[in-house]
């Protein structure tokens, strides 16, 4: 059974309580489609009192543990409100709910331009996204290709559907020609929202206008049999070439030039490129290296690794007396052939320069280059002339130790933290023998690197004819842990209830960073204070919080309020007068400022108001903020004048007759009453006075008076007493008979005399008389 009347309870919903409600909404808030339907249930958190729920526009309330509400969702400003009533609070909560509605269409297009855009120059992109809700939540996001290049979210507070435009403004360049650029729309609302962004139809395929740019402005090639001078380069309108030089008979008007189909002999060749927008030229330099030695080597050059098996193929396309290999190991005697291989099949000799001979016309050779190499034994990382954590700010020393690698000119030695390069180190040494070598890297690590991960890596890159990838070794990783001082990163004011401790400030777990972890003190009115006593109320003021370890101090103030529940403090009763403004008597007490709710016989009152006499009785106080609830009971007693109760004023007897006056009064304090007649006083008493008149007679005819006073006033209440005659006085009525008989005669007469006197009156006037 409620204790409220729903319609009590509607009454009463003005009152309710601040910020808290002990309503709870399962989901907690609702994210929905426009034209969807969603259902929610309402319940109370507070089950420790009788409750009872209800939804906004559905008159009957149920006390049951929750109610259920199925919504379809077709109002953009859709409210929905569970009120709750208890025989302690009565309150409301407003459902959280957000509509959405993905847009119609995003579009994506060039304000005020068709056509290919120029390099260099500015153009503004527009998106519109059509028909979305809510806009707050909207992300527009511009991209080119997969990069995202800006993207704009709204302020607008507008819950139901908009258009929105917004703009990019784009300097493409010649690496843009081709670039697709498109928006998207994105609704931000959670996992309950939409979970794909809304992209634009159609992708703008931006056709940029460049003109043509050569990388190298001269190049120098080396000729050989055969040569290829390749001016291809990009531009947007496709360009056309000429070359120009002293050993061309005519203009040529081709990108490539081709030993091939044009005879190129030395010298300089101009190549110019030209498009619409402009042109470049290119020089290339053609230079002769013509072998005297007419003997091919294949490969030119030979990379191996020590111990593995390594040859070579030495031909000739002249006739000749003899050709051979000469070497320390391997070697091929002169021979007739036009075509010799050199093969080792277990390289150890780390010198060995083979060449390869021919007698021609007289006799020649050419070097067979051969590099061999040998992957490091180990790659180790160490910290120089230190161990343990090191300090924020300071310099120190890594050191990479690289064991017996071959040829050192070709080894490249690269530091890293975690996947970044941050630097490395080639050799010159001429040695072609394993070598041991140390490189060193001065860091200064700050608090980010805590935790960091040095490695080093030793790679042999050995060119075309080497193994691919080149051969990488990697040392262990090196983990650094890295003291830094402390530092609050925020420092916001707080209120705890009282009871909380120090201890508990969330400001200790979330933003106090230090390494190693800060000792976290604290001081108020300058002397410090142990952490772990539990506030009181009367703890509240400016703190101030220090965060300490061994490489440095950090301080903050944060403002502290201790809240606490309600307290109240009433007397058992009050008094006060009658129609004089009664004001709340009770010392009340709590932070947040409680809320009051003042009772009389379960209905809600004013807290202030002019009491009337009939108000006395007893009054419940309840006093509640977000930690608690308090009531107290007391009562109001109403000082007021006397007042009378109704009786009999008028009494008419005959004599003999025995008459009762009966006088009854209120008032607080009790009042006194007597009798007077005449202004004497008959007899005295209180709240109920008779005065009985026995066998009456006309000497007790008179008008008595019935007083009441008390210190608030005094009221005069009048009976009056009338003794009838029995031997009665007929003389009025037979005066009064006698007196009419006359005038009805007199009107006789009149009449009579008229009519005889003239009779020549008309009958109309004459019945118009009468
Ligand atoms: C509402 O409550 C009922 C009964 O407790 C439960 O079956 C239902 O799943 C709840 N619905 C939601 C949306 O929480
Ligand atoms: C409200 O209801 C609870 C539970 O039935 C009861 O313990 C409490 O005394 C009630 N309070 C009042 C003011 O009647
Ligand atoms: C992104 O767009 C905003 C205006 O929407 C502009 O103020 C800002 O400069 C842009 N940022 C970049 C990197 O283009
Ligand atoms: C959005 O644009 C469409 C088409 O231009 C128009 O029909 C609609 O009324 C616009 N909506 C708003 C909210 O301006
Ligand atoms: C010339 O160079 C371009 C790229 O720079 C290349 O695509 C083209 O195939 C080359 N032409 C010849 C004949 O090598
Ligand atoms: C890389 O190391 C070399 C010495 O090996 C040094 O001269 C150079 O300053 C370093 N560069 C960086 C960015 O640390
Ligand atoms: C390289 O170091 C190792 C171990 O310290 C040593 O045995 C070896 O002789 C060194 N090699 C050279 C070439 O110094
Ligand atoms: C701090 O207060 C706690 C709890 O009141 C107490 O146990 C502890 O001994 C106090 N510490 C100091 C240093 O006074
Ligand atoms: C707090 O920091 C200020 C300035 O950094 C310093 O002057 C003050 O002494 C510090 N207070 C405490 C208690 O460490
Ligand atoms: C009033 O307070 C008493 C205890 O102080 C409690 O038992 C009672 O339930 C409270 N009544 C209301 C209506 O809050
Ligand atoms: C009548 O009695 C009342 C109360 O005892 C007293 O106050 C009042 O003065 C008396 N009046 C006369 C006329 O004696």
């Amino acid at each position: 059974m409620l204790l409220l009347q729903p319609l009590m309870g509607l009454l009463l919903i003005s009152l309710a309580h601040g910020g808290y409600c002990p309503i709870l909404f399962s989901p907690v808030d609702v994210v929905v489609e426009y034209g969807d339907s969603f259902s929610v249930n309402c319940s109370s958190t507070d089950k420790t009192h009788q409750f009872g729920l209800k939804w906004e526009g559905y008159d009957t309330m149920e006390n049951t543990e929750e109610i259920f509400r199925s919504v379809d969702v077709t109002d953009w400003e859709m409210k929905l409100t569970c009120y709750m009533y208890s025989n302690e609070t009565q309150c409301s909560q407003d459902l959280p709910v957000t509509i959405y509605k993905t847009p119609d269409s995003v579009s994506i297009s060039i304000v005020d331009h068709s056509g290919p855009m120029i390099e260099g120059k500015r153009y503004e992109l527009q998106c519109d996204v059509h028909d979305v809700a809510p806009v707050q939540d909207l992300t527009v996001k511009w991209y080119k290709g997969q990069t995202l290049l800006n993207q704009t979210t709204f302020t607008d507070a507008s819950k139901t559907p908009v258009n929105e435009t917004t703009t990019l403004l784009i300097r493409p360049d010649r690496a843009d020609d081709g670039a697709q650029y498109r928006c998207e729309a994105v609704l931000e609302l959670g996992a309950e929202g939409p979970q794909y962004p809304i992209e634009s139809l159609e992708t703008l395929s931006a056709e940029v206008h460049y003109k043509p740019k050569h990388f190298n402005s001269i190049e120098t090639i080396i000729k050989n049999d055969e040569v290829t001078l390749n001016c291809t380069v990009k531009a947007n309108p496709a360009p056309t070439y000429t070359w120009h030089s002293e050993h061309l008979k005519e203009e040529i008007s081709s990108s490539v030039l081709q030993s091939s189909t044009v005879l190129l002999s030395p010298g300089n060749y101009t190549c110019t490129t030209t498009n619409s927008l402009g042109s470049d030229s290119k020089v290339f330099i053609i230079k002769s290296t013509e072998s005297q030695c007419p003997i091919q080597l294949i490969p030119r050059r030979a990379v191996v690794r020590y111990g593995d098996d390594v040859s070579a193929d030495c031909k000739t396309s002249v006739p000749h007396k003899g050709m051979g290999w000469e070497a320390s190991e391997g070697a091929v005697p002169m021979t007739r052939d036009s075509l010799i291989t050199w093969r080792v099949s277990n390289l150890i000799e780390w010198d060995i320069q083979p060449f390869c001979f021919i007698n021609h016309e007289e006799q020649c050779q050419v070097e067979l280059p051969v590099t061999i190499y040998k992957t490091p034994d180990s790659v180790s990382i160490s910290i120089v002339d230190h161990s343990g954590p090191m300090i924020e700010g300071k310099q120190y020393e890594l050191q990479c130790d690289v064991h017996d690698v071959a040829p050192v000119q070709d080894l490249t030695v690269k530091w890293y933290k975690g996947q970044t390069l941050l630097n490395q180190t080639t050799f010159t040494d001429a040695s072609k023998t394993p070598v041991n070598e140390t490189t060193r890297l001065l860091i200064r690590p700050d608090r980010a690197d805590d935790g960091a991960q040095y490695r080093c890596e030793a790679v042999l890159e050995l060119g075309a004819e080497g193994p691919q990838p080149p051969p990488k070794e990697t040392s262990d990783p090196l983990n650094i842990t890295v003291y830094y001082a402390s530092k609050i990163t925020f420092c916001n004011s707080w209120s705890p209830l009282t009871g909380t401790s120090l201890d508990s400030h969330p400001l200790n777990l979330y933003s106090v960073v230090g390494n190693p972890r800060p000792d976290i003190s604290w001081r108020h009115k300058a002397s410090s204070v142990n952490s772990s006593m539990p506030l009181t109320k009367f703890d509240s003021g400016q703190y101030e919080i220090i965060a300490s370890n061994d490489h440095g101090d950090f301080n903050c103030s944060i403002n502290i309020t201790v809240e606490y529940p309600p307290e109240l403090n009433c007397s058992e009763s009050y008094e006060v007068k009658e129609k004089t403004f009664f004001k709340f008597p009770c010392i009340a007490d709590g932070l947040p400022k409680p809320k009051f709710s003042f009772y009389k016989n379960g209905k809600i009152i004013q807290r202030d108001f002019y009491p009337n006499w009939t108000d006395s009785g007893r009054y419940q106080l309840i006093a509640h903020n977000q930690h608690g609830t308090i009531n107290s009971t007391f009562t109001i007693n109403i000082l007021h004048a006397p007042v009378f109760y109704v009786s009999q004023q008028n009494f008419v007897v005959g004599e003999d007759s025995n008459i009762t006056l009966e006088c009854t009064s209120t008032g607080n304090p009790e009042p006194e009453m007597w009798w007077s007649l005449k202004n004497k006083n008959i007899s005295t008493g209180r709240r109920h006075i008779t005065l009985n008149i026995e066998r009456a007679t006309s000497s007790n005819a008179g008008v008595y008076t019935c007083s009441a006073t008390n210190t608030f006033g005094r009221k005069d209440k009048s009976f009056v007493v009338e003794i009838r005659d029995d031997s009665r006085n007929y003389f009025p009525i037979v005066a009064l008979v006698l007196g009419l008989l006359v005038l009805i005669l007199l009107i006789v007469i009149s009449l009579w005399v008229r009519k005889n006197t003239t009779g020549l009156y008309e009958v109309g006037t004459v019945s118009g008389a009468v």
